[in-house]
Formats: structure tokens, C-alpha cells, sequence
């Protein structure tokens, strides 16, 4: 019995905020953020949405497209590291918002790892027999997290400027990873198909911590008493903290890696592969991702131009994009994979059910 994704969906906030708006408040530039990452726009959640409110609309259109009912659902699986609120997590609100009954529902925090941590689970509770119908969703606020102070009305574009230069500044100290991040949510119905050869038919997950504080927000935890206080804010030590060249050359080296691992356990080559997914954080870690595992740009396909690194959300969102293009073709072999903080990463196998 093999697992299949039945139906997927997603959630773009209709904001959007271009390099230039970004620009405007802070030093950079469209042709900085551009060259160095692909990322052209991101979606900017208002305020008081939340990455639940994302996920819901996701997990909505995941379950109209795959024709099934909220009744239907005996798991959610949320992956986020943007939640509503330190606690509980975003799983509760997204099982009521989406009219679920009273199933099993959790959140996973394997960050830009989260989804396929997410896939993978969802599988292996299929094929235990635990669950007939798992939803797996990613959704990320990352609005949040940016410094931007008075200068939101200006990307809001409720009044023209001037921006208060402190709060120029503060955007401007926090523009090697600000100008990365976007809002959205991406979700998929996964159910059982009878066929023993289709779904997902290998996977590889992986850890290493020492590699925690390639990105991290060390802020607001409890081994700090209290949790909160405003020494840490003042501190800054609520704002992620990134070494962008280090996370990158991991990324660079665990993604093929781990791709290769699971081709090598599945006895199947690249050249089986017709698809793959991958994490968006960067054009230039596809690219590199590309010719290490030598394959054509095409196979590899990129969406960060317009929606930037939406962590646990990309997957799904990239998926769902590939799906409706008529990318993921009855028998073809698709391949995920994924690089995240913690750090988590790995890569699956996926065989389209159908026959070619
Ligand atoms: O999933 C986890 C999410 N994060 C990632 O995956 C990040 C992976 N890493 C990367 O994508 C790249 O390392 C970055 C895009 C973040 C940075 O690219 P880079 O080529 O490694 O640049 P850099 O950090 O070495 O910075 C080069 C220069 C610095 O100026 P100086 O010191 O050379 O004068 C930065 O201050 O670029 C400056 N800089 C910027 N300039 C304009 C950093 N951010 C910006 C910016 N606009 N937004």
C-alpha cells in the first residue's frame, strides 16, 4: 500500500512587497537581493493574520481539491516556527478553523525541515494503518520578525515616507536575512492508494545539532529566567541570528547528499528522477544543488522570485504549483528535499500514482 498526495492547496497573503519598497526603507538594493538570492517579491501577511489563519485557507483548498470532507481527516500535521503565540501551538487552531473533528493534531518545528519531517511522518502513519487520510500543512508568518517599526505603513502604503531614521537603521541592521523571508502556507491531502509501488517509497531524515546556531532565535526560552524580559529585546535577541555563508555551504552539501542516499536505498538513479523539489532559500544553492546532482535547471524548478524562503511552507507551495502546471505526471518519480534550521534535512522519494 503506498501513500499519495490526493489534492493540495495554498495560502498567499494579496500584499506584496517588492526589493524596491524594501529599498526604501532600509539600505539595499533590488539588484543586491536579486543577484545574491533570486528573491524578486515576498508576500506580507497584515497584521493579526496569523500562520494558522494561512494554514486553514491552505488545508480549505488542499480539501476541495482532493474532494474530501473535514470528517474525512484523522490526522493534521502543522509545521511552522512562526506560531500565533508561544503556546499552544498552531495545530488546535487550524483543526478547528478547518472543521475537523476531534482527531490527532500536532505541530512539528523542524523549521525550512518541518514539511518533509511532515510528509514522512504522514506516510509512515499511513502505512501503519494508525491513519487513513493525514493533512499536512506549512505556514509561516514571518512579518513578524522584521524590525521595520513606523516603515510598515510605508510597505503598507498608508502614508508616502519619510522613513524615521532609527527605524532605518534597525531594518538596515537586519537586511542579510529580512530581505529573504515571505508569508505563506501550502498544504496536501495524503491518503492510501492499494498499488504497493506508488507514494512515497523512501525517505532519508536527518540531524545535526552542532549546527543549531547557524540560525537561530536565541530569545524568549526558558533556560533564561525569565523567559522574556527587556534586556533580551534590548539585546535583540528576539530577531533570528544567521551565518548565511556557513548555512548555505551545509545546505550546499546535505541536500545532494541526502538525495543520493535515498536513491542509493531505493537502487534507482538521478536519471529516474522527473522532478525535483526543493527547498527555496536561495537560486544560487538550486543551482549549486543542480550541478551536483547534474541535472537539467528545469527539473529543479524555482517560485523564491515570488514569494521568497517561506521555511515549511515551500514544499507544499512549490508543489502545488507544480501540480497545477502538470508537472507531476502519472508514474513519474519526484523528488524532495529540504535544508533547515535545527539542522534538519533529508530527502523522499515520490512515485506518482498512475501509470505513464
Ligand atoms: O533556510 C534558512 C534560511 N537562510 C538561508 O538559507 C541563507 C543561506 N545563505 C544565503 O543565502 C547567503 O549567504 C545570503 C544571501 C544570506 C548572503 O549572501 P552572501 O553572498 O553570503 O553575502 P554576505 O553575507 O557575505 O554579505 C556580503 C555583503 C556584506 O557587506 P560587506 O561586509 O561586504 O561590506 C553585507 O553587509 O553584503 C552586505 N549585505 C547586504 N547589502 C545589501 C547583506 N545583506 C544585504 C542586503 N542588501 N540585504
Amino acid at each position: 500500500m503506498g501513500s499519495v498526495i490526493i489534492g493540495t492547496g495554498v495560502a498567499l497573503p494579496s500584499r506584496v512587497v517588492t526589493n524596491d519598497d524594501l529599498s526604501a526603507i532600509m539600505d539595499t538594493s533590488d539588484e543586491w537581493i536579486r543577484s545574491r538570492t533570486g528573491v524578486q517579491q515576498r508576500h506580507i501577511a497584515d497584521p493579526g493574520v496569523g500562520a494558522s489563519d494561512l494554514a486553514a485557507e491552505a488545508v480549505a483548498e488542499a480539501l476541495r481539491n482532493a474532494e474530501m470532507a473535514p470528517q474525512d481527516v484523522d490526522v493534521l500535521i502543522t509545521a511552522t516556527m512562526t506560531p500565533d503565540q508561544y503556546a499552544p501551538g498552531i495545530a488546535g487552531m487550524v483543526q478547528e478553523r478547518s472543521g475537523l473533528g476531534h482527531i490527532a493534531a500536532f505541530d512539528l518545528r523542524q523549521q525550512c525541515g518541518g514539511y518533509l519531517y511532515g510528509l514522512d511522518l504522514a506516510d509512515a502513519l499511513l502505512a501503519s494503518g494508525k491513519a487513513r487520510c493525514v493533512v499536512v500543512v506549512g505556514a509561516e508568518v514571518h512579518s513578524g520578525y522584521m524590525p521595520y517599526g513606523a516603515s510598515w505603513e510605508i510597505l503598507r502604503g498608508e502614508r508616502p515616507g519619510p522613513v524615521d531614521p532609527v527605524d532605518h537603521a534597525a531594518a538596515t541592521e537586519a537586511r542579510g536575512w529580512a530581505v529573504l523571508f515571505g508569508d505563506g502556507a501550502g498544504a496536501a491531502v495524503l491518503t492510501t492508494e492499494e498499488d504497493p509501488g506508488t507514494g512515497f517509497i523512501g525517505s532519508v531524515l536527518r540531524t545535526d545539532g552542532s549546527h543549531a546556531d547557524l540560525i537561530e532565535v536565541l530569545g524568549v526560552g526558558f533556560r533564561h529566567q525569565p523567559y522574556v524580559d527587556t534586556a533580551q529585546l534590548e539585546a535583540r535577541a528576539h530577531w533570528p541570528s544567521m551565518n548565511g555563508m556557513e548555512l548555505f555551504r551545509q545546505a550546499v552539501i546535505c541536500m545532494p547528499a541526502a538525495v543520493r542516499e535515498v536513491l542509493a536505498e531505493t537502487d534507482l538513479t538521478i536519471d529516474d528522477v522527473s522532478l525535483v523539489i526543493a527547498h527555496q532559500a536561495n537560486d544560487r544553492i538550486l543551482d549549486a544543488v543542480r550541478k551536483q546532482l547534474g541535472i537539467d535547471a528545469e527539473l529543479i524548478p524555482s517560485n523564491i522570485a515570488r514569494y521568497g524562503n517561506t521555511t515549511a511552507a515551500t514544499l507544499p507551495i512549490l508543489l502545488h504549483e507544480q501540480q497545477a502546471a502538470g508537472r507531476i505526471r502519472p508514474g513519474s518519480l519526484v523528488c524532495f528535499t529540504a535544508f533547515g534550521a535545527g539542522a534538519h534535512w533529508g530527502a523522499s522519494l515520490y512515485r506518482v500514482p498512475g501509470t505513464r
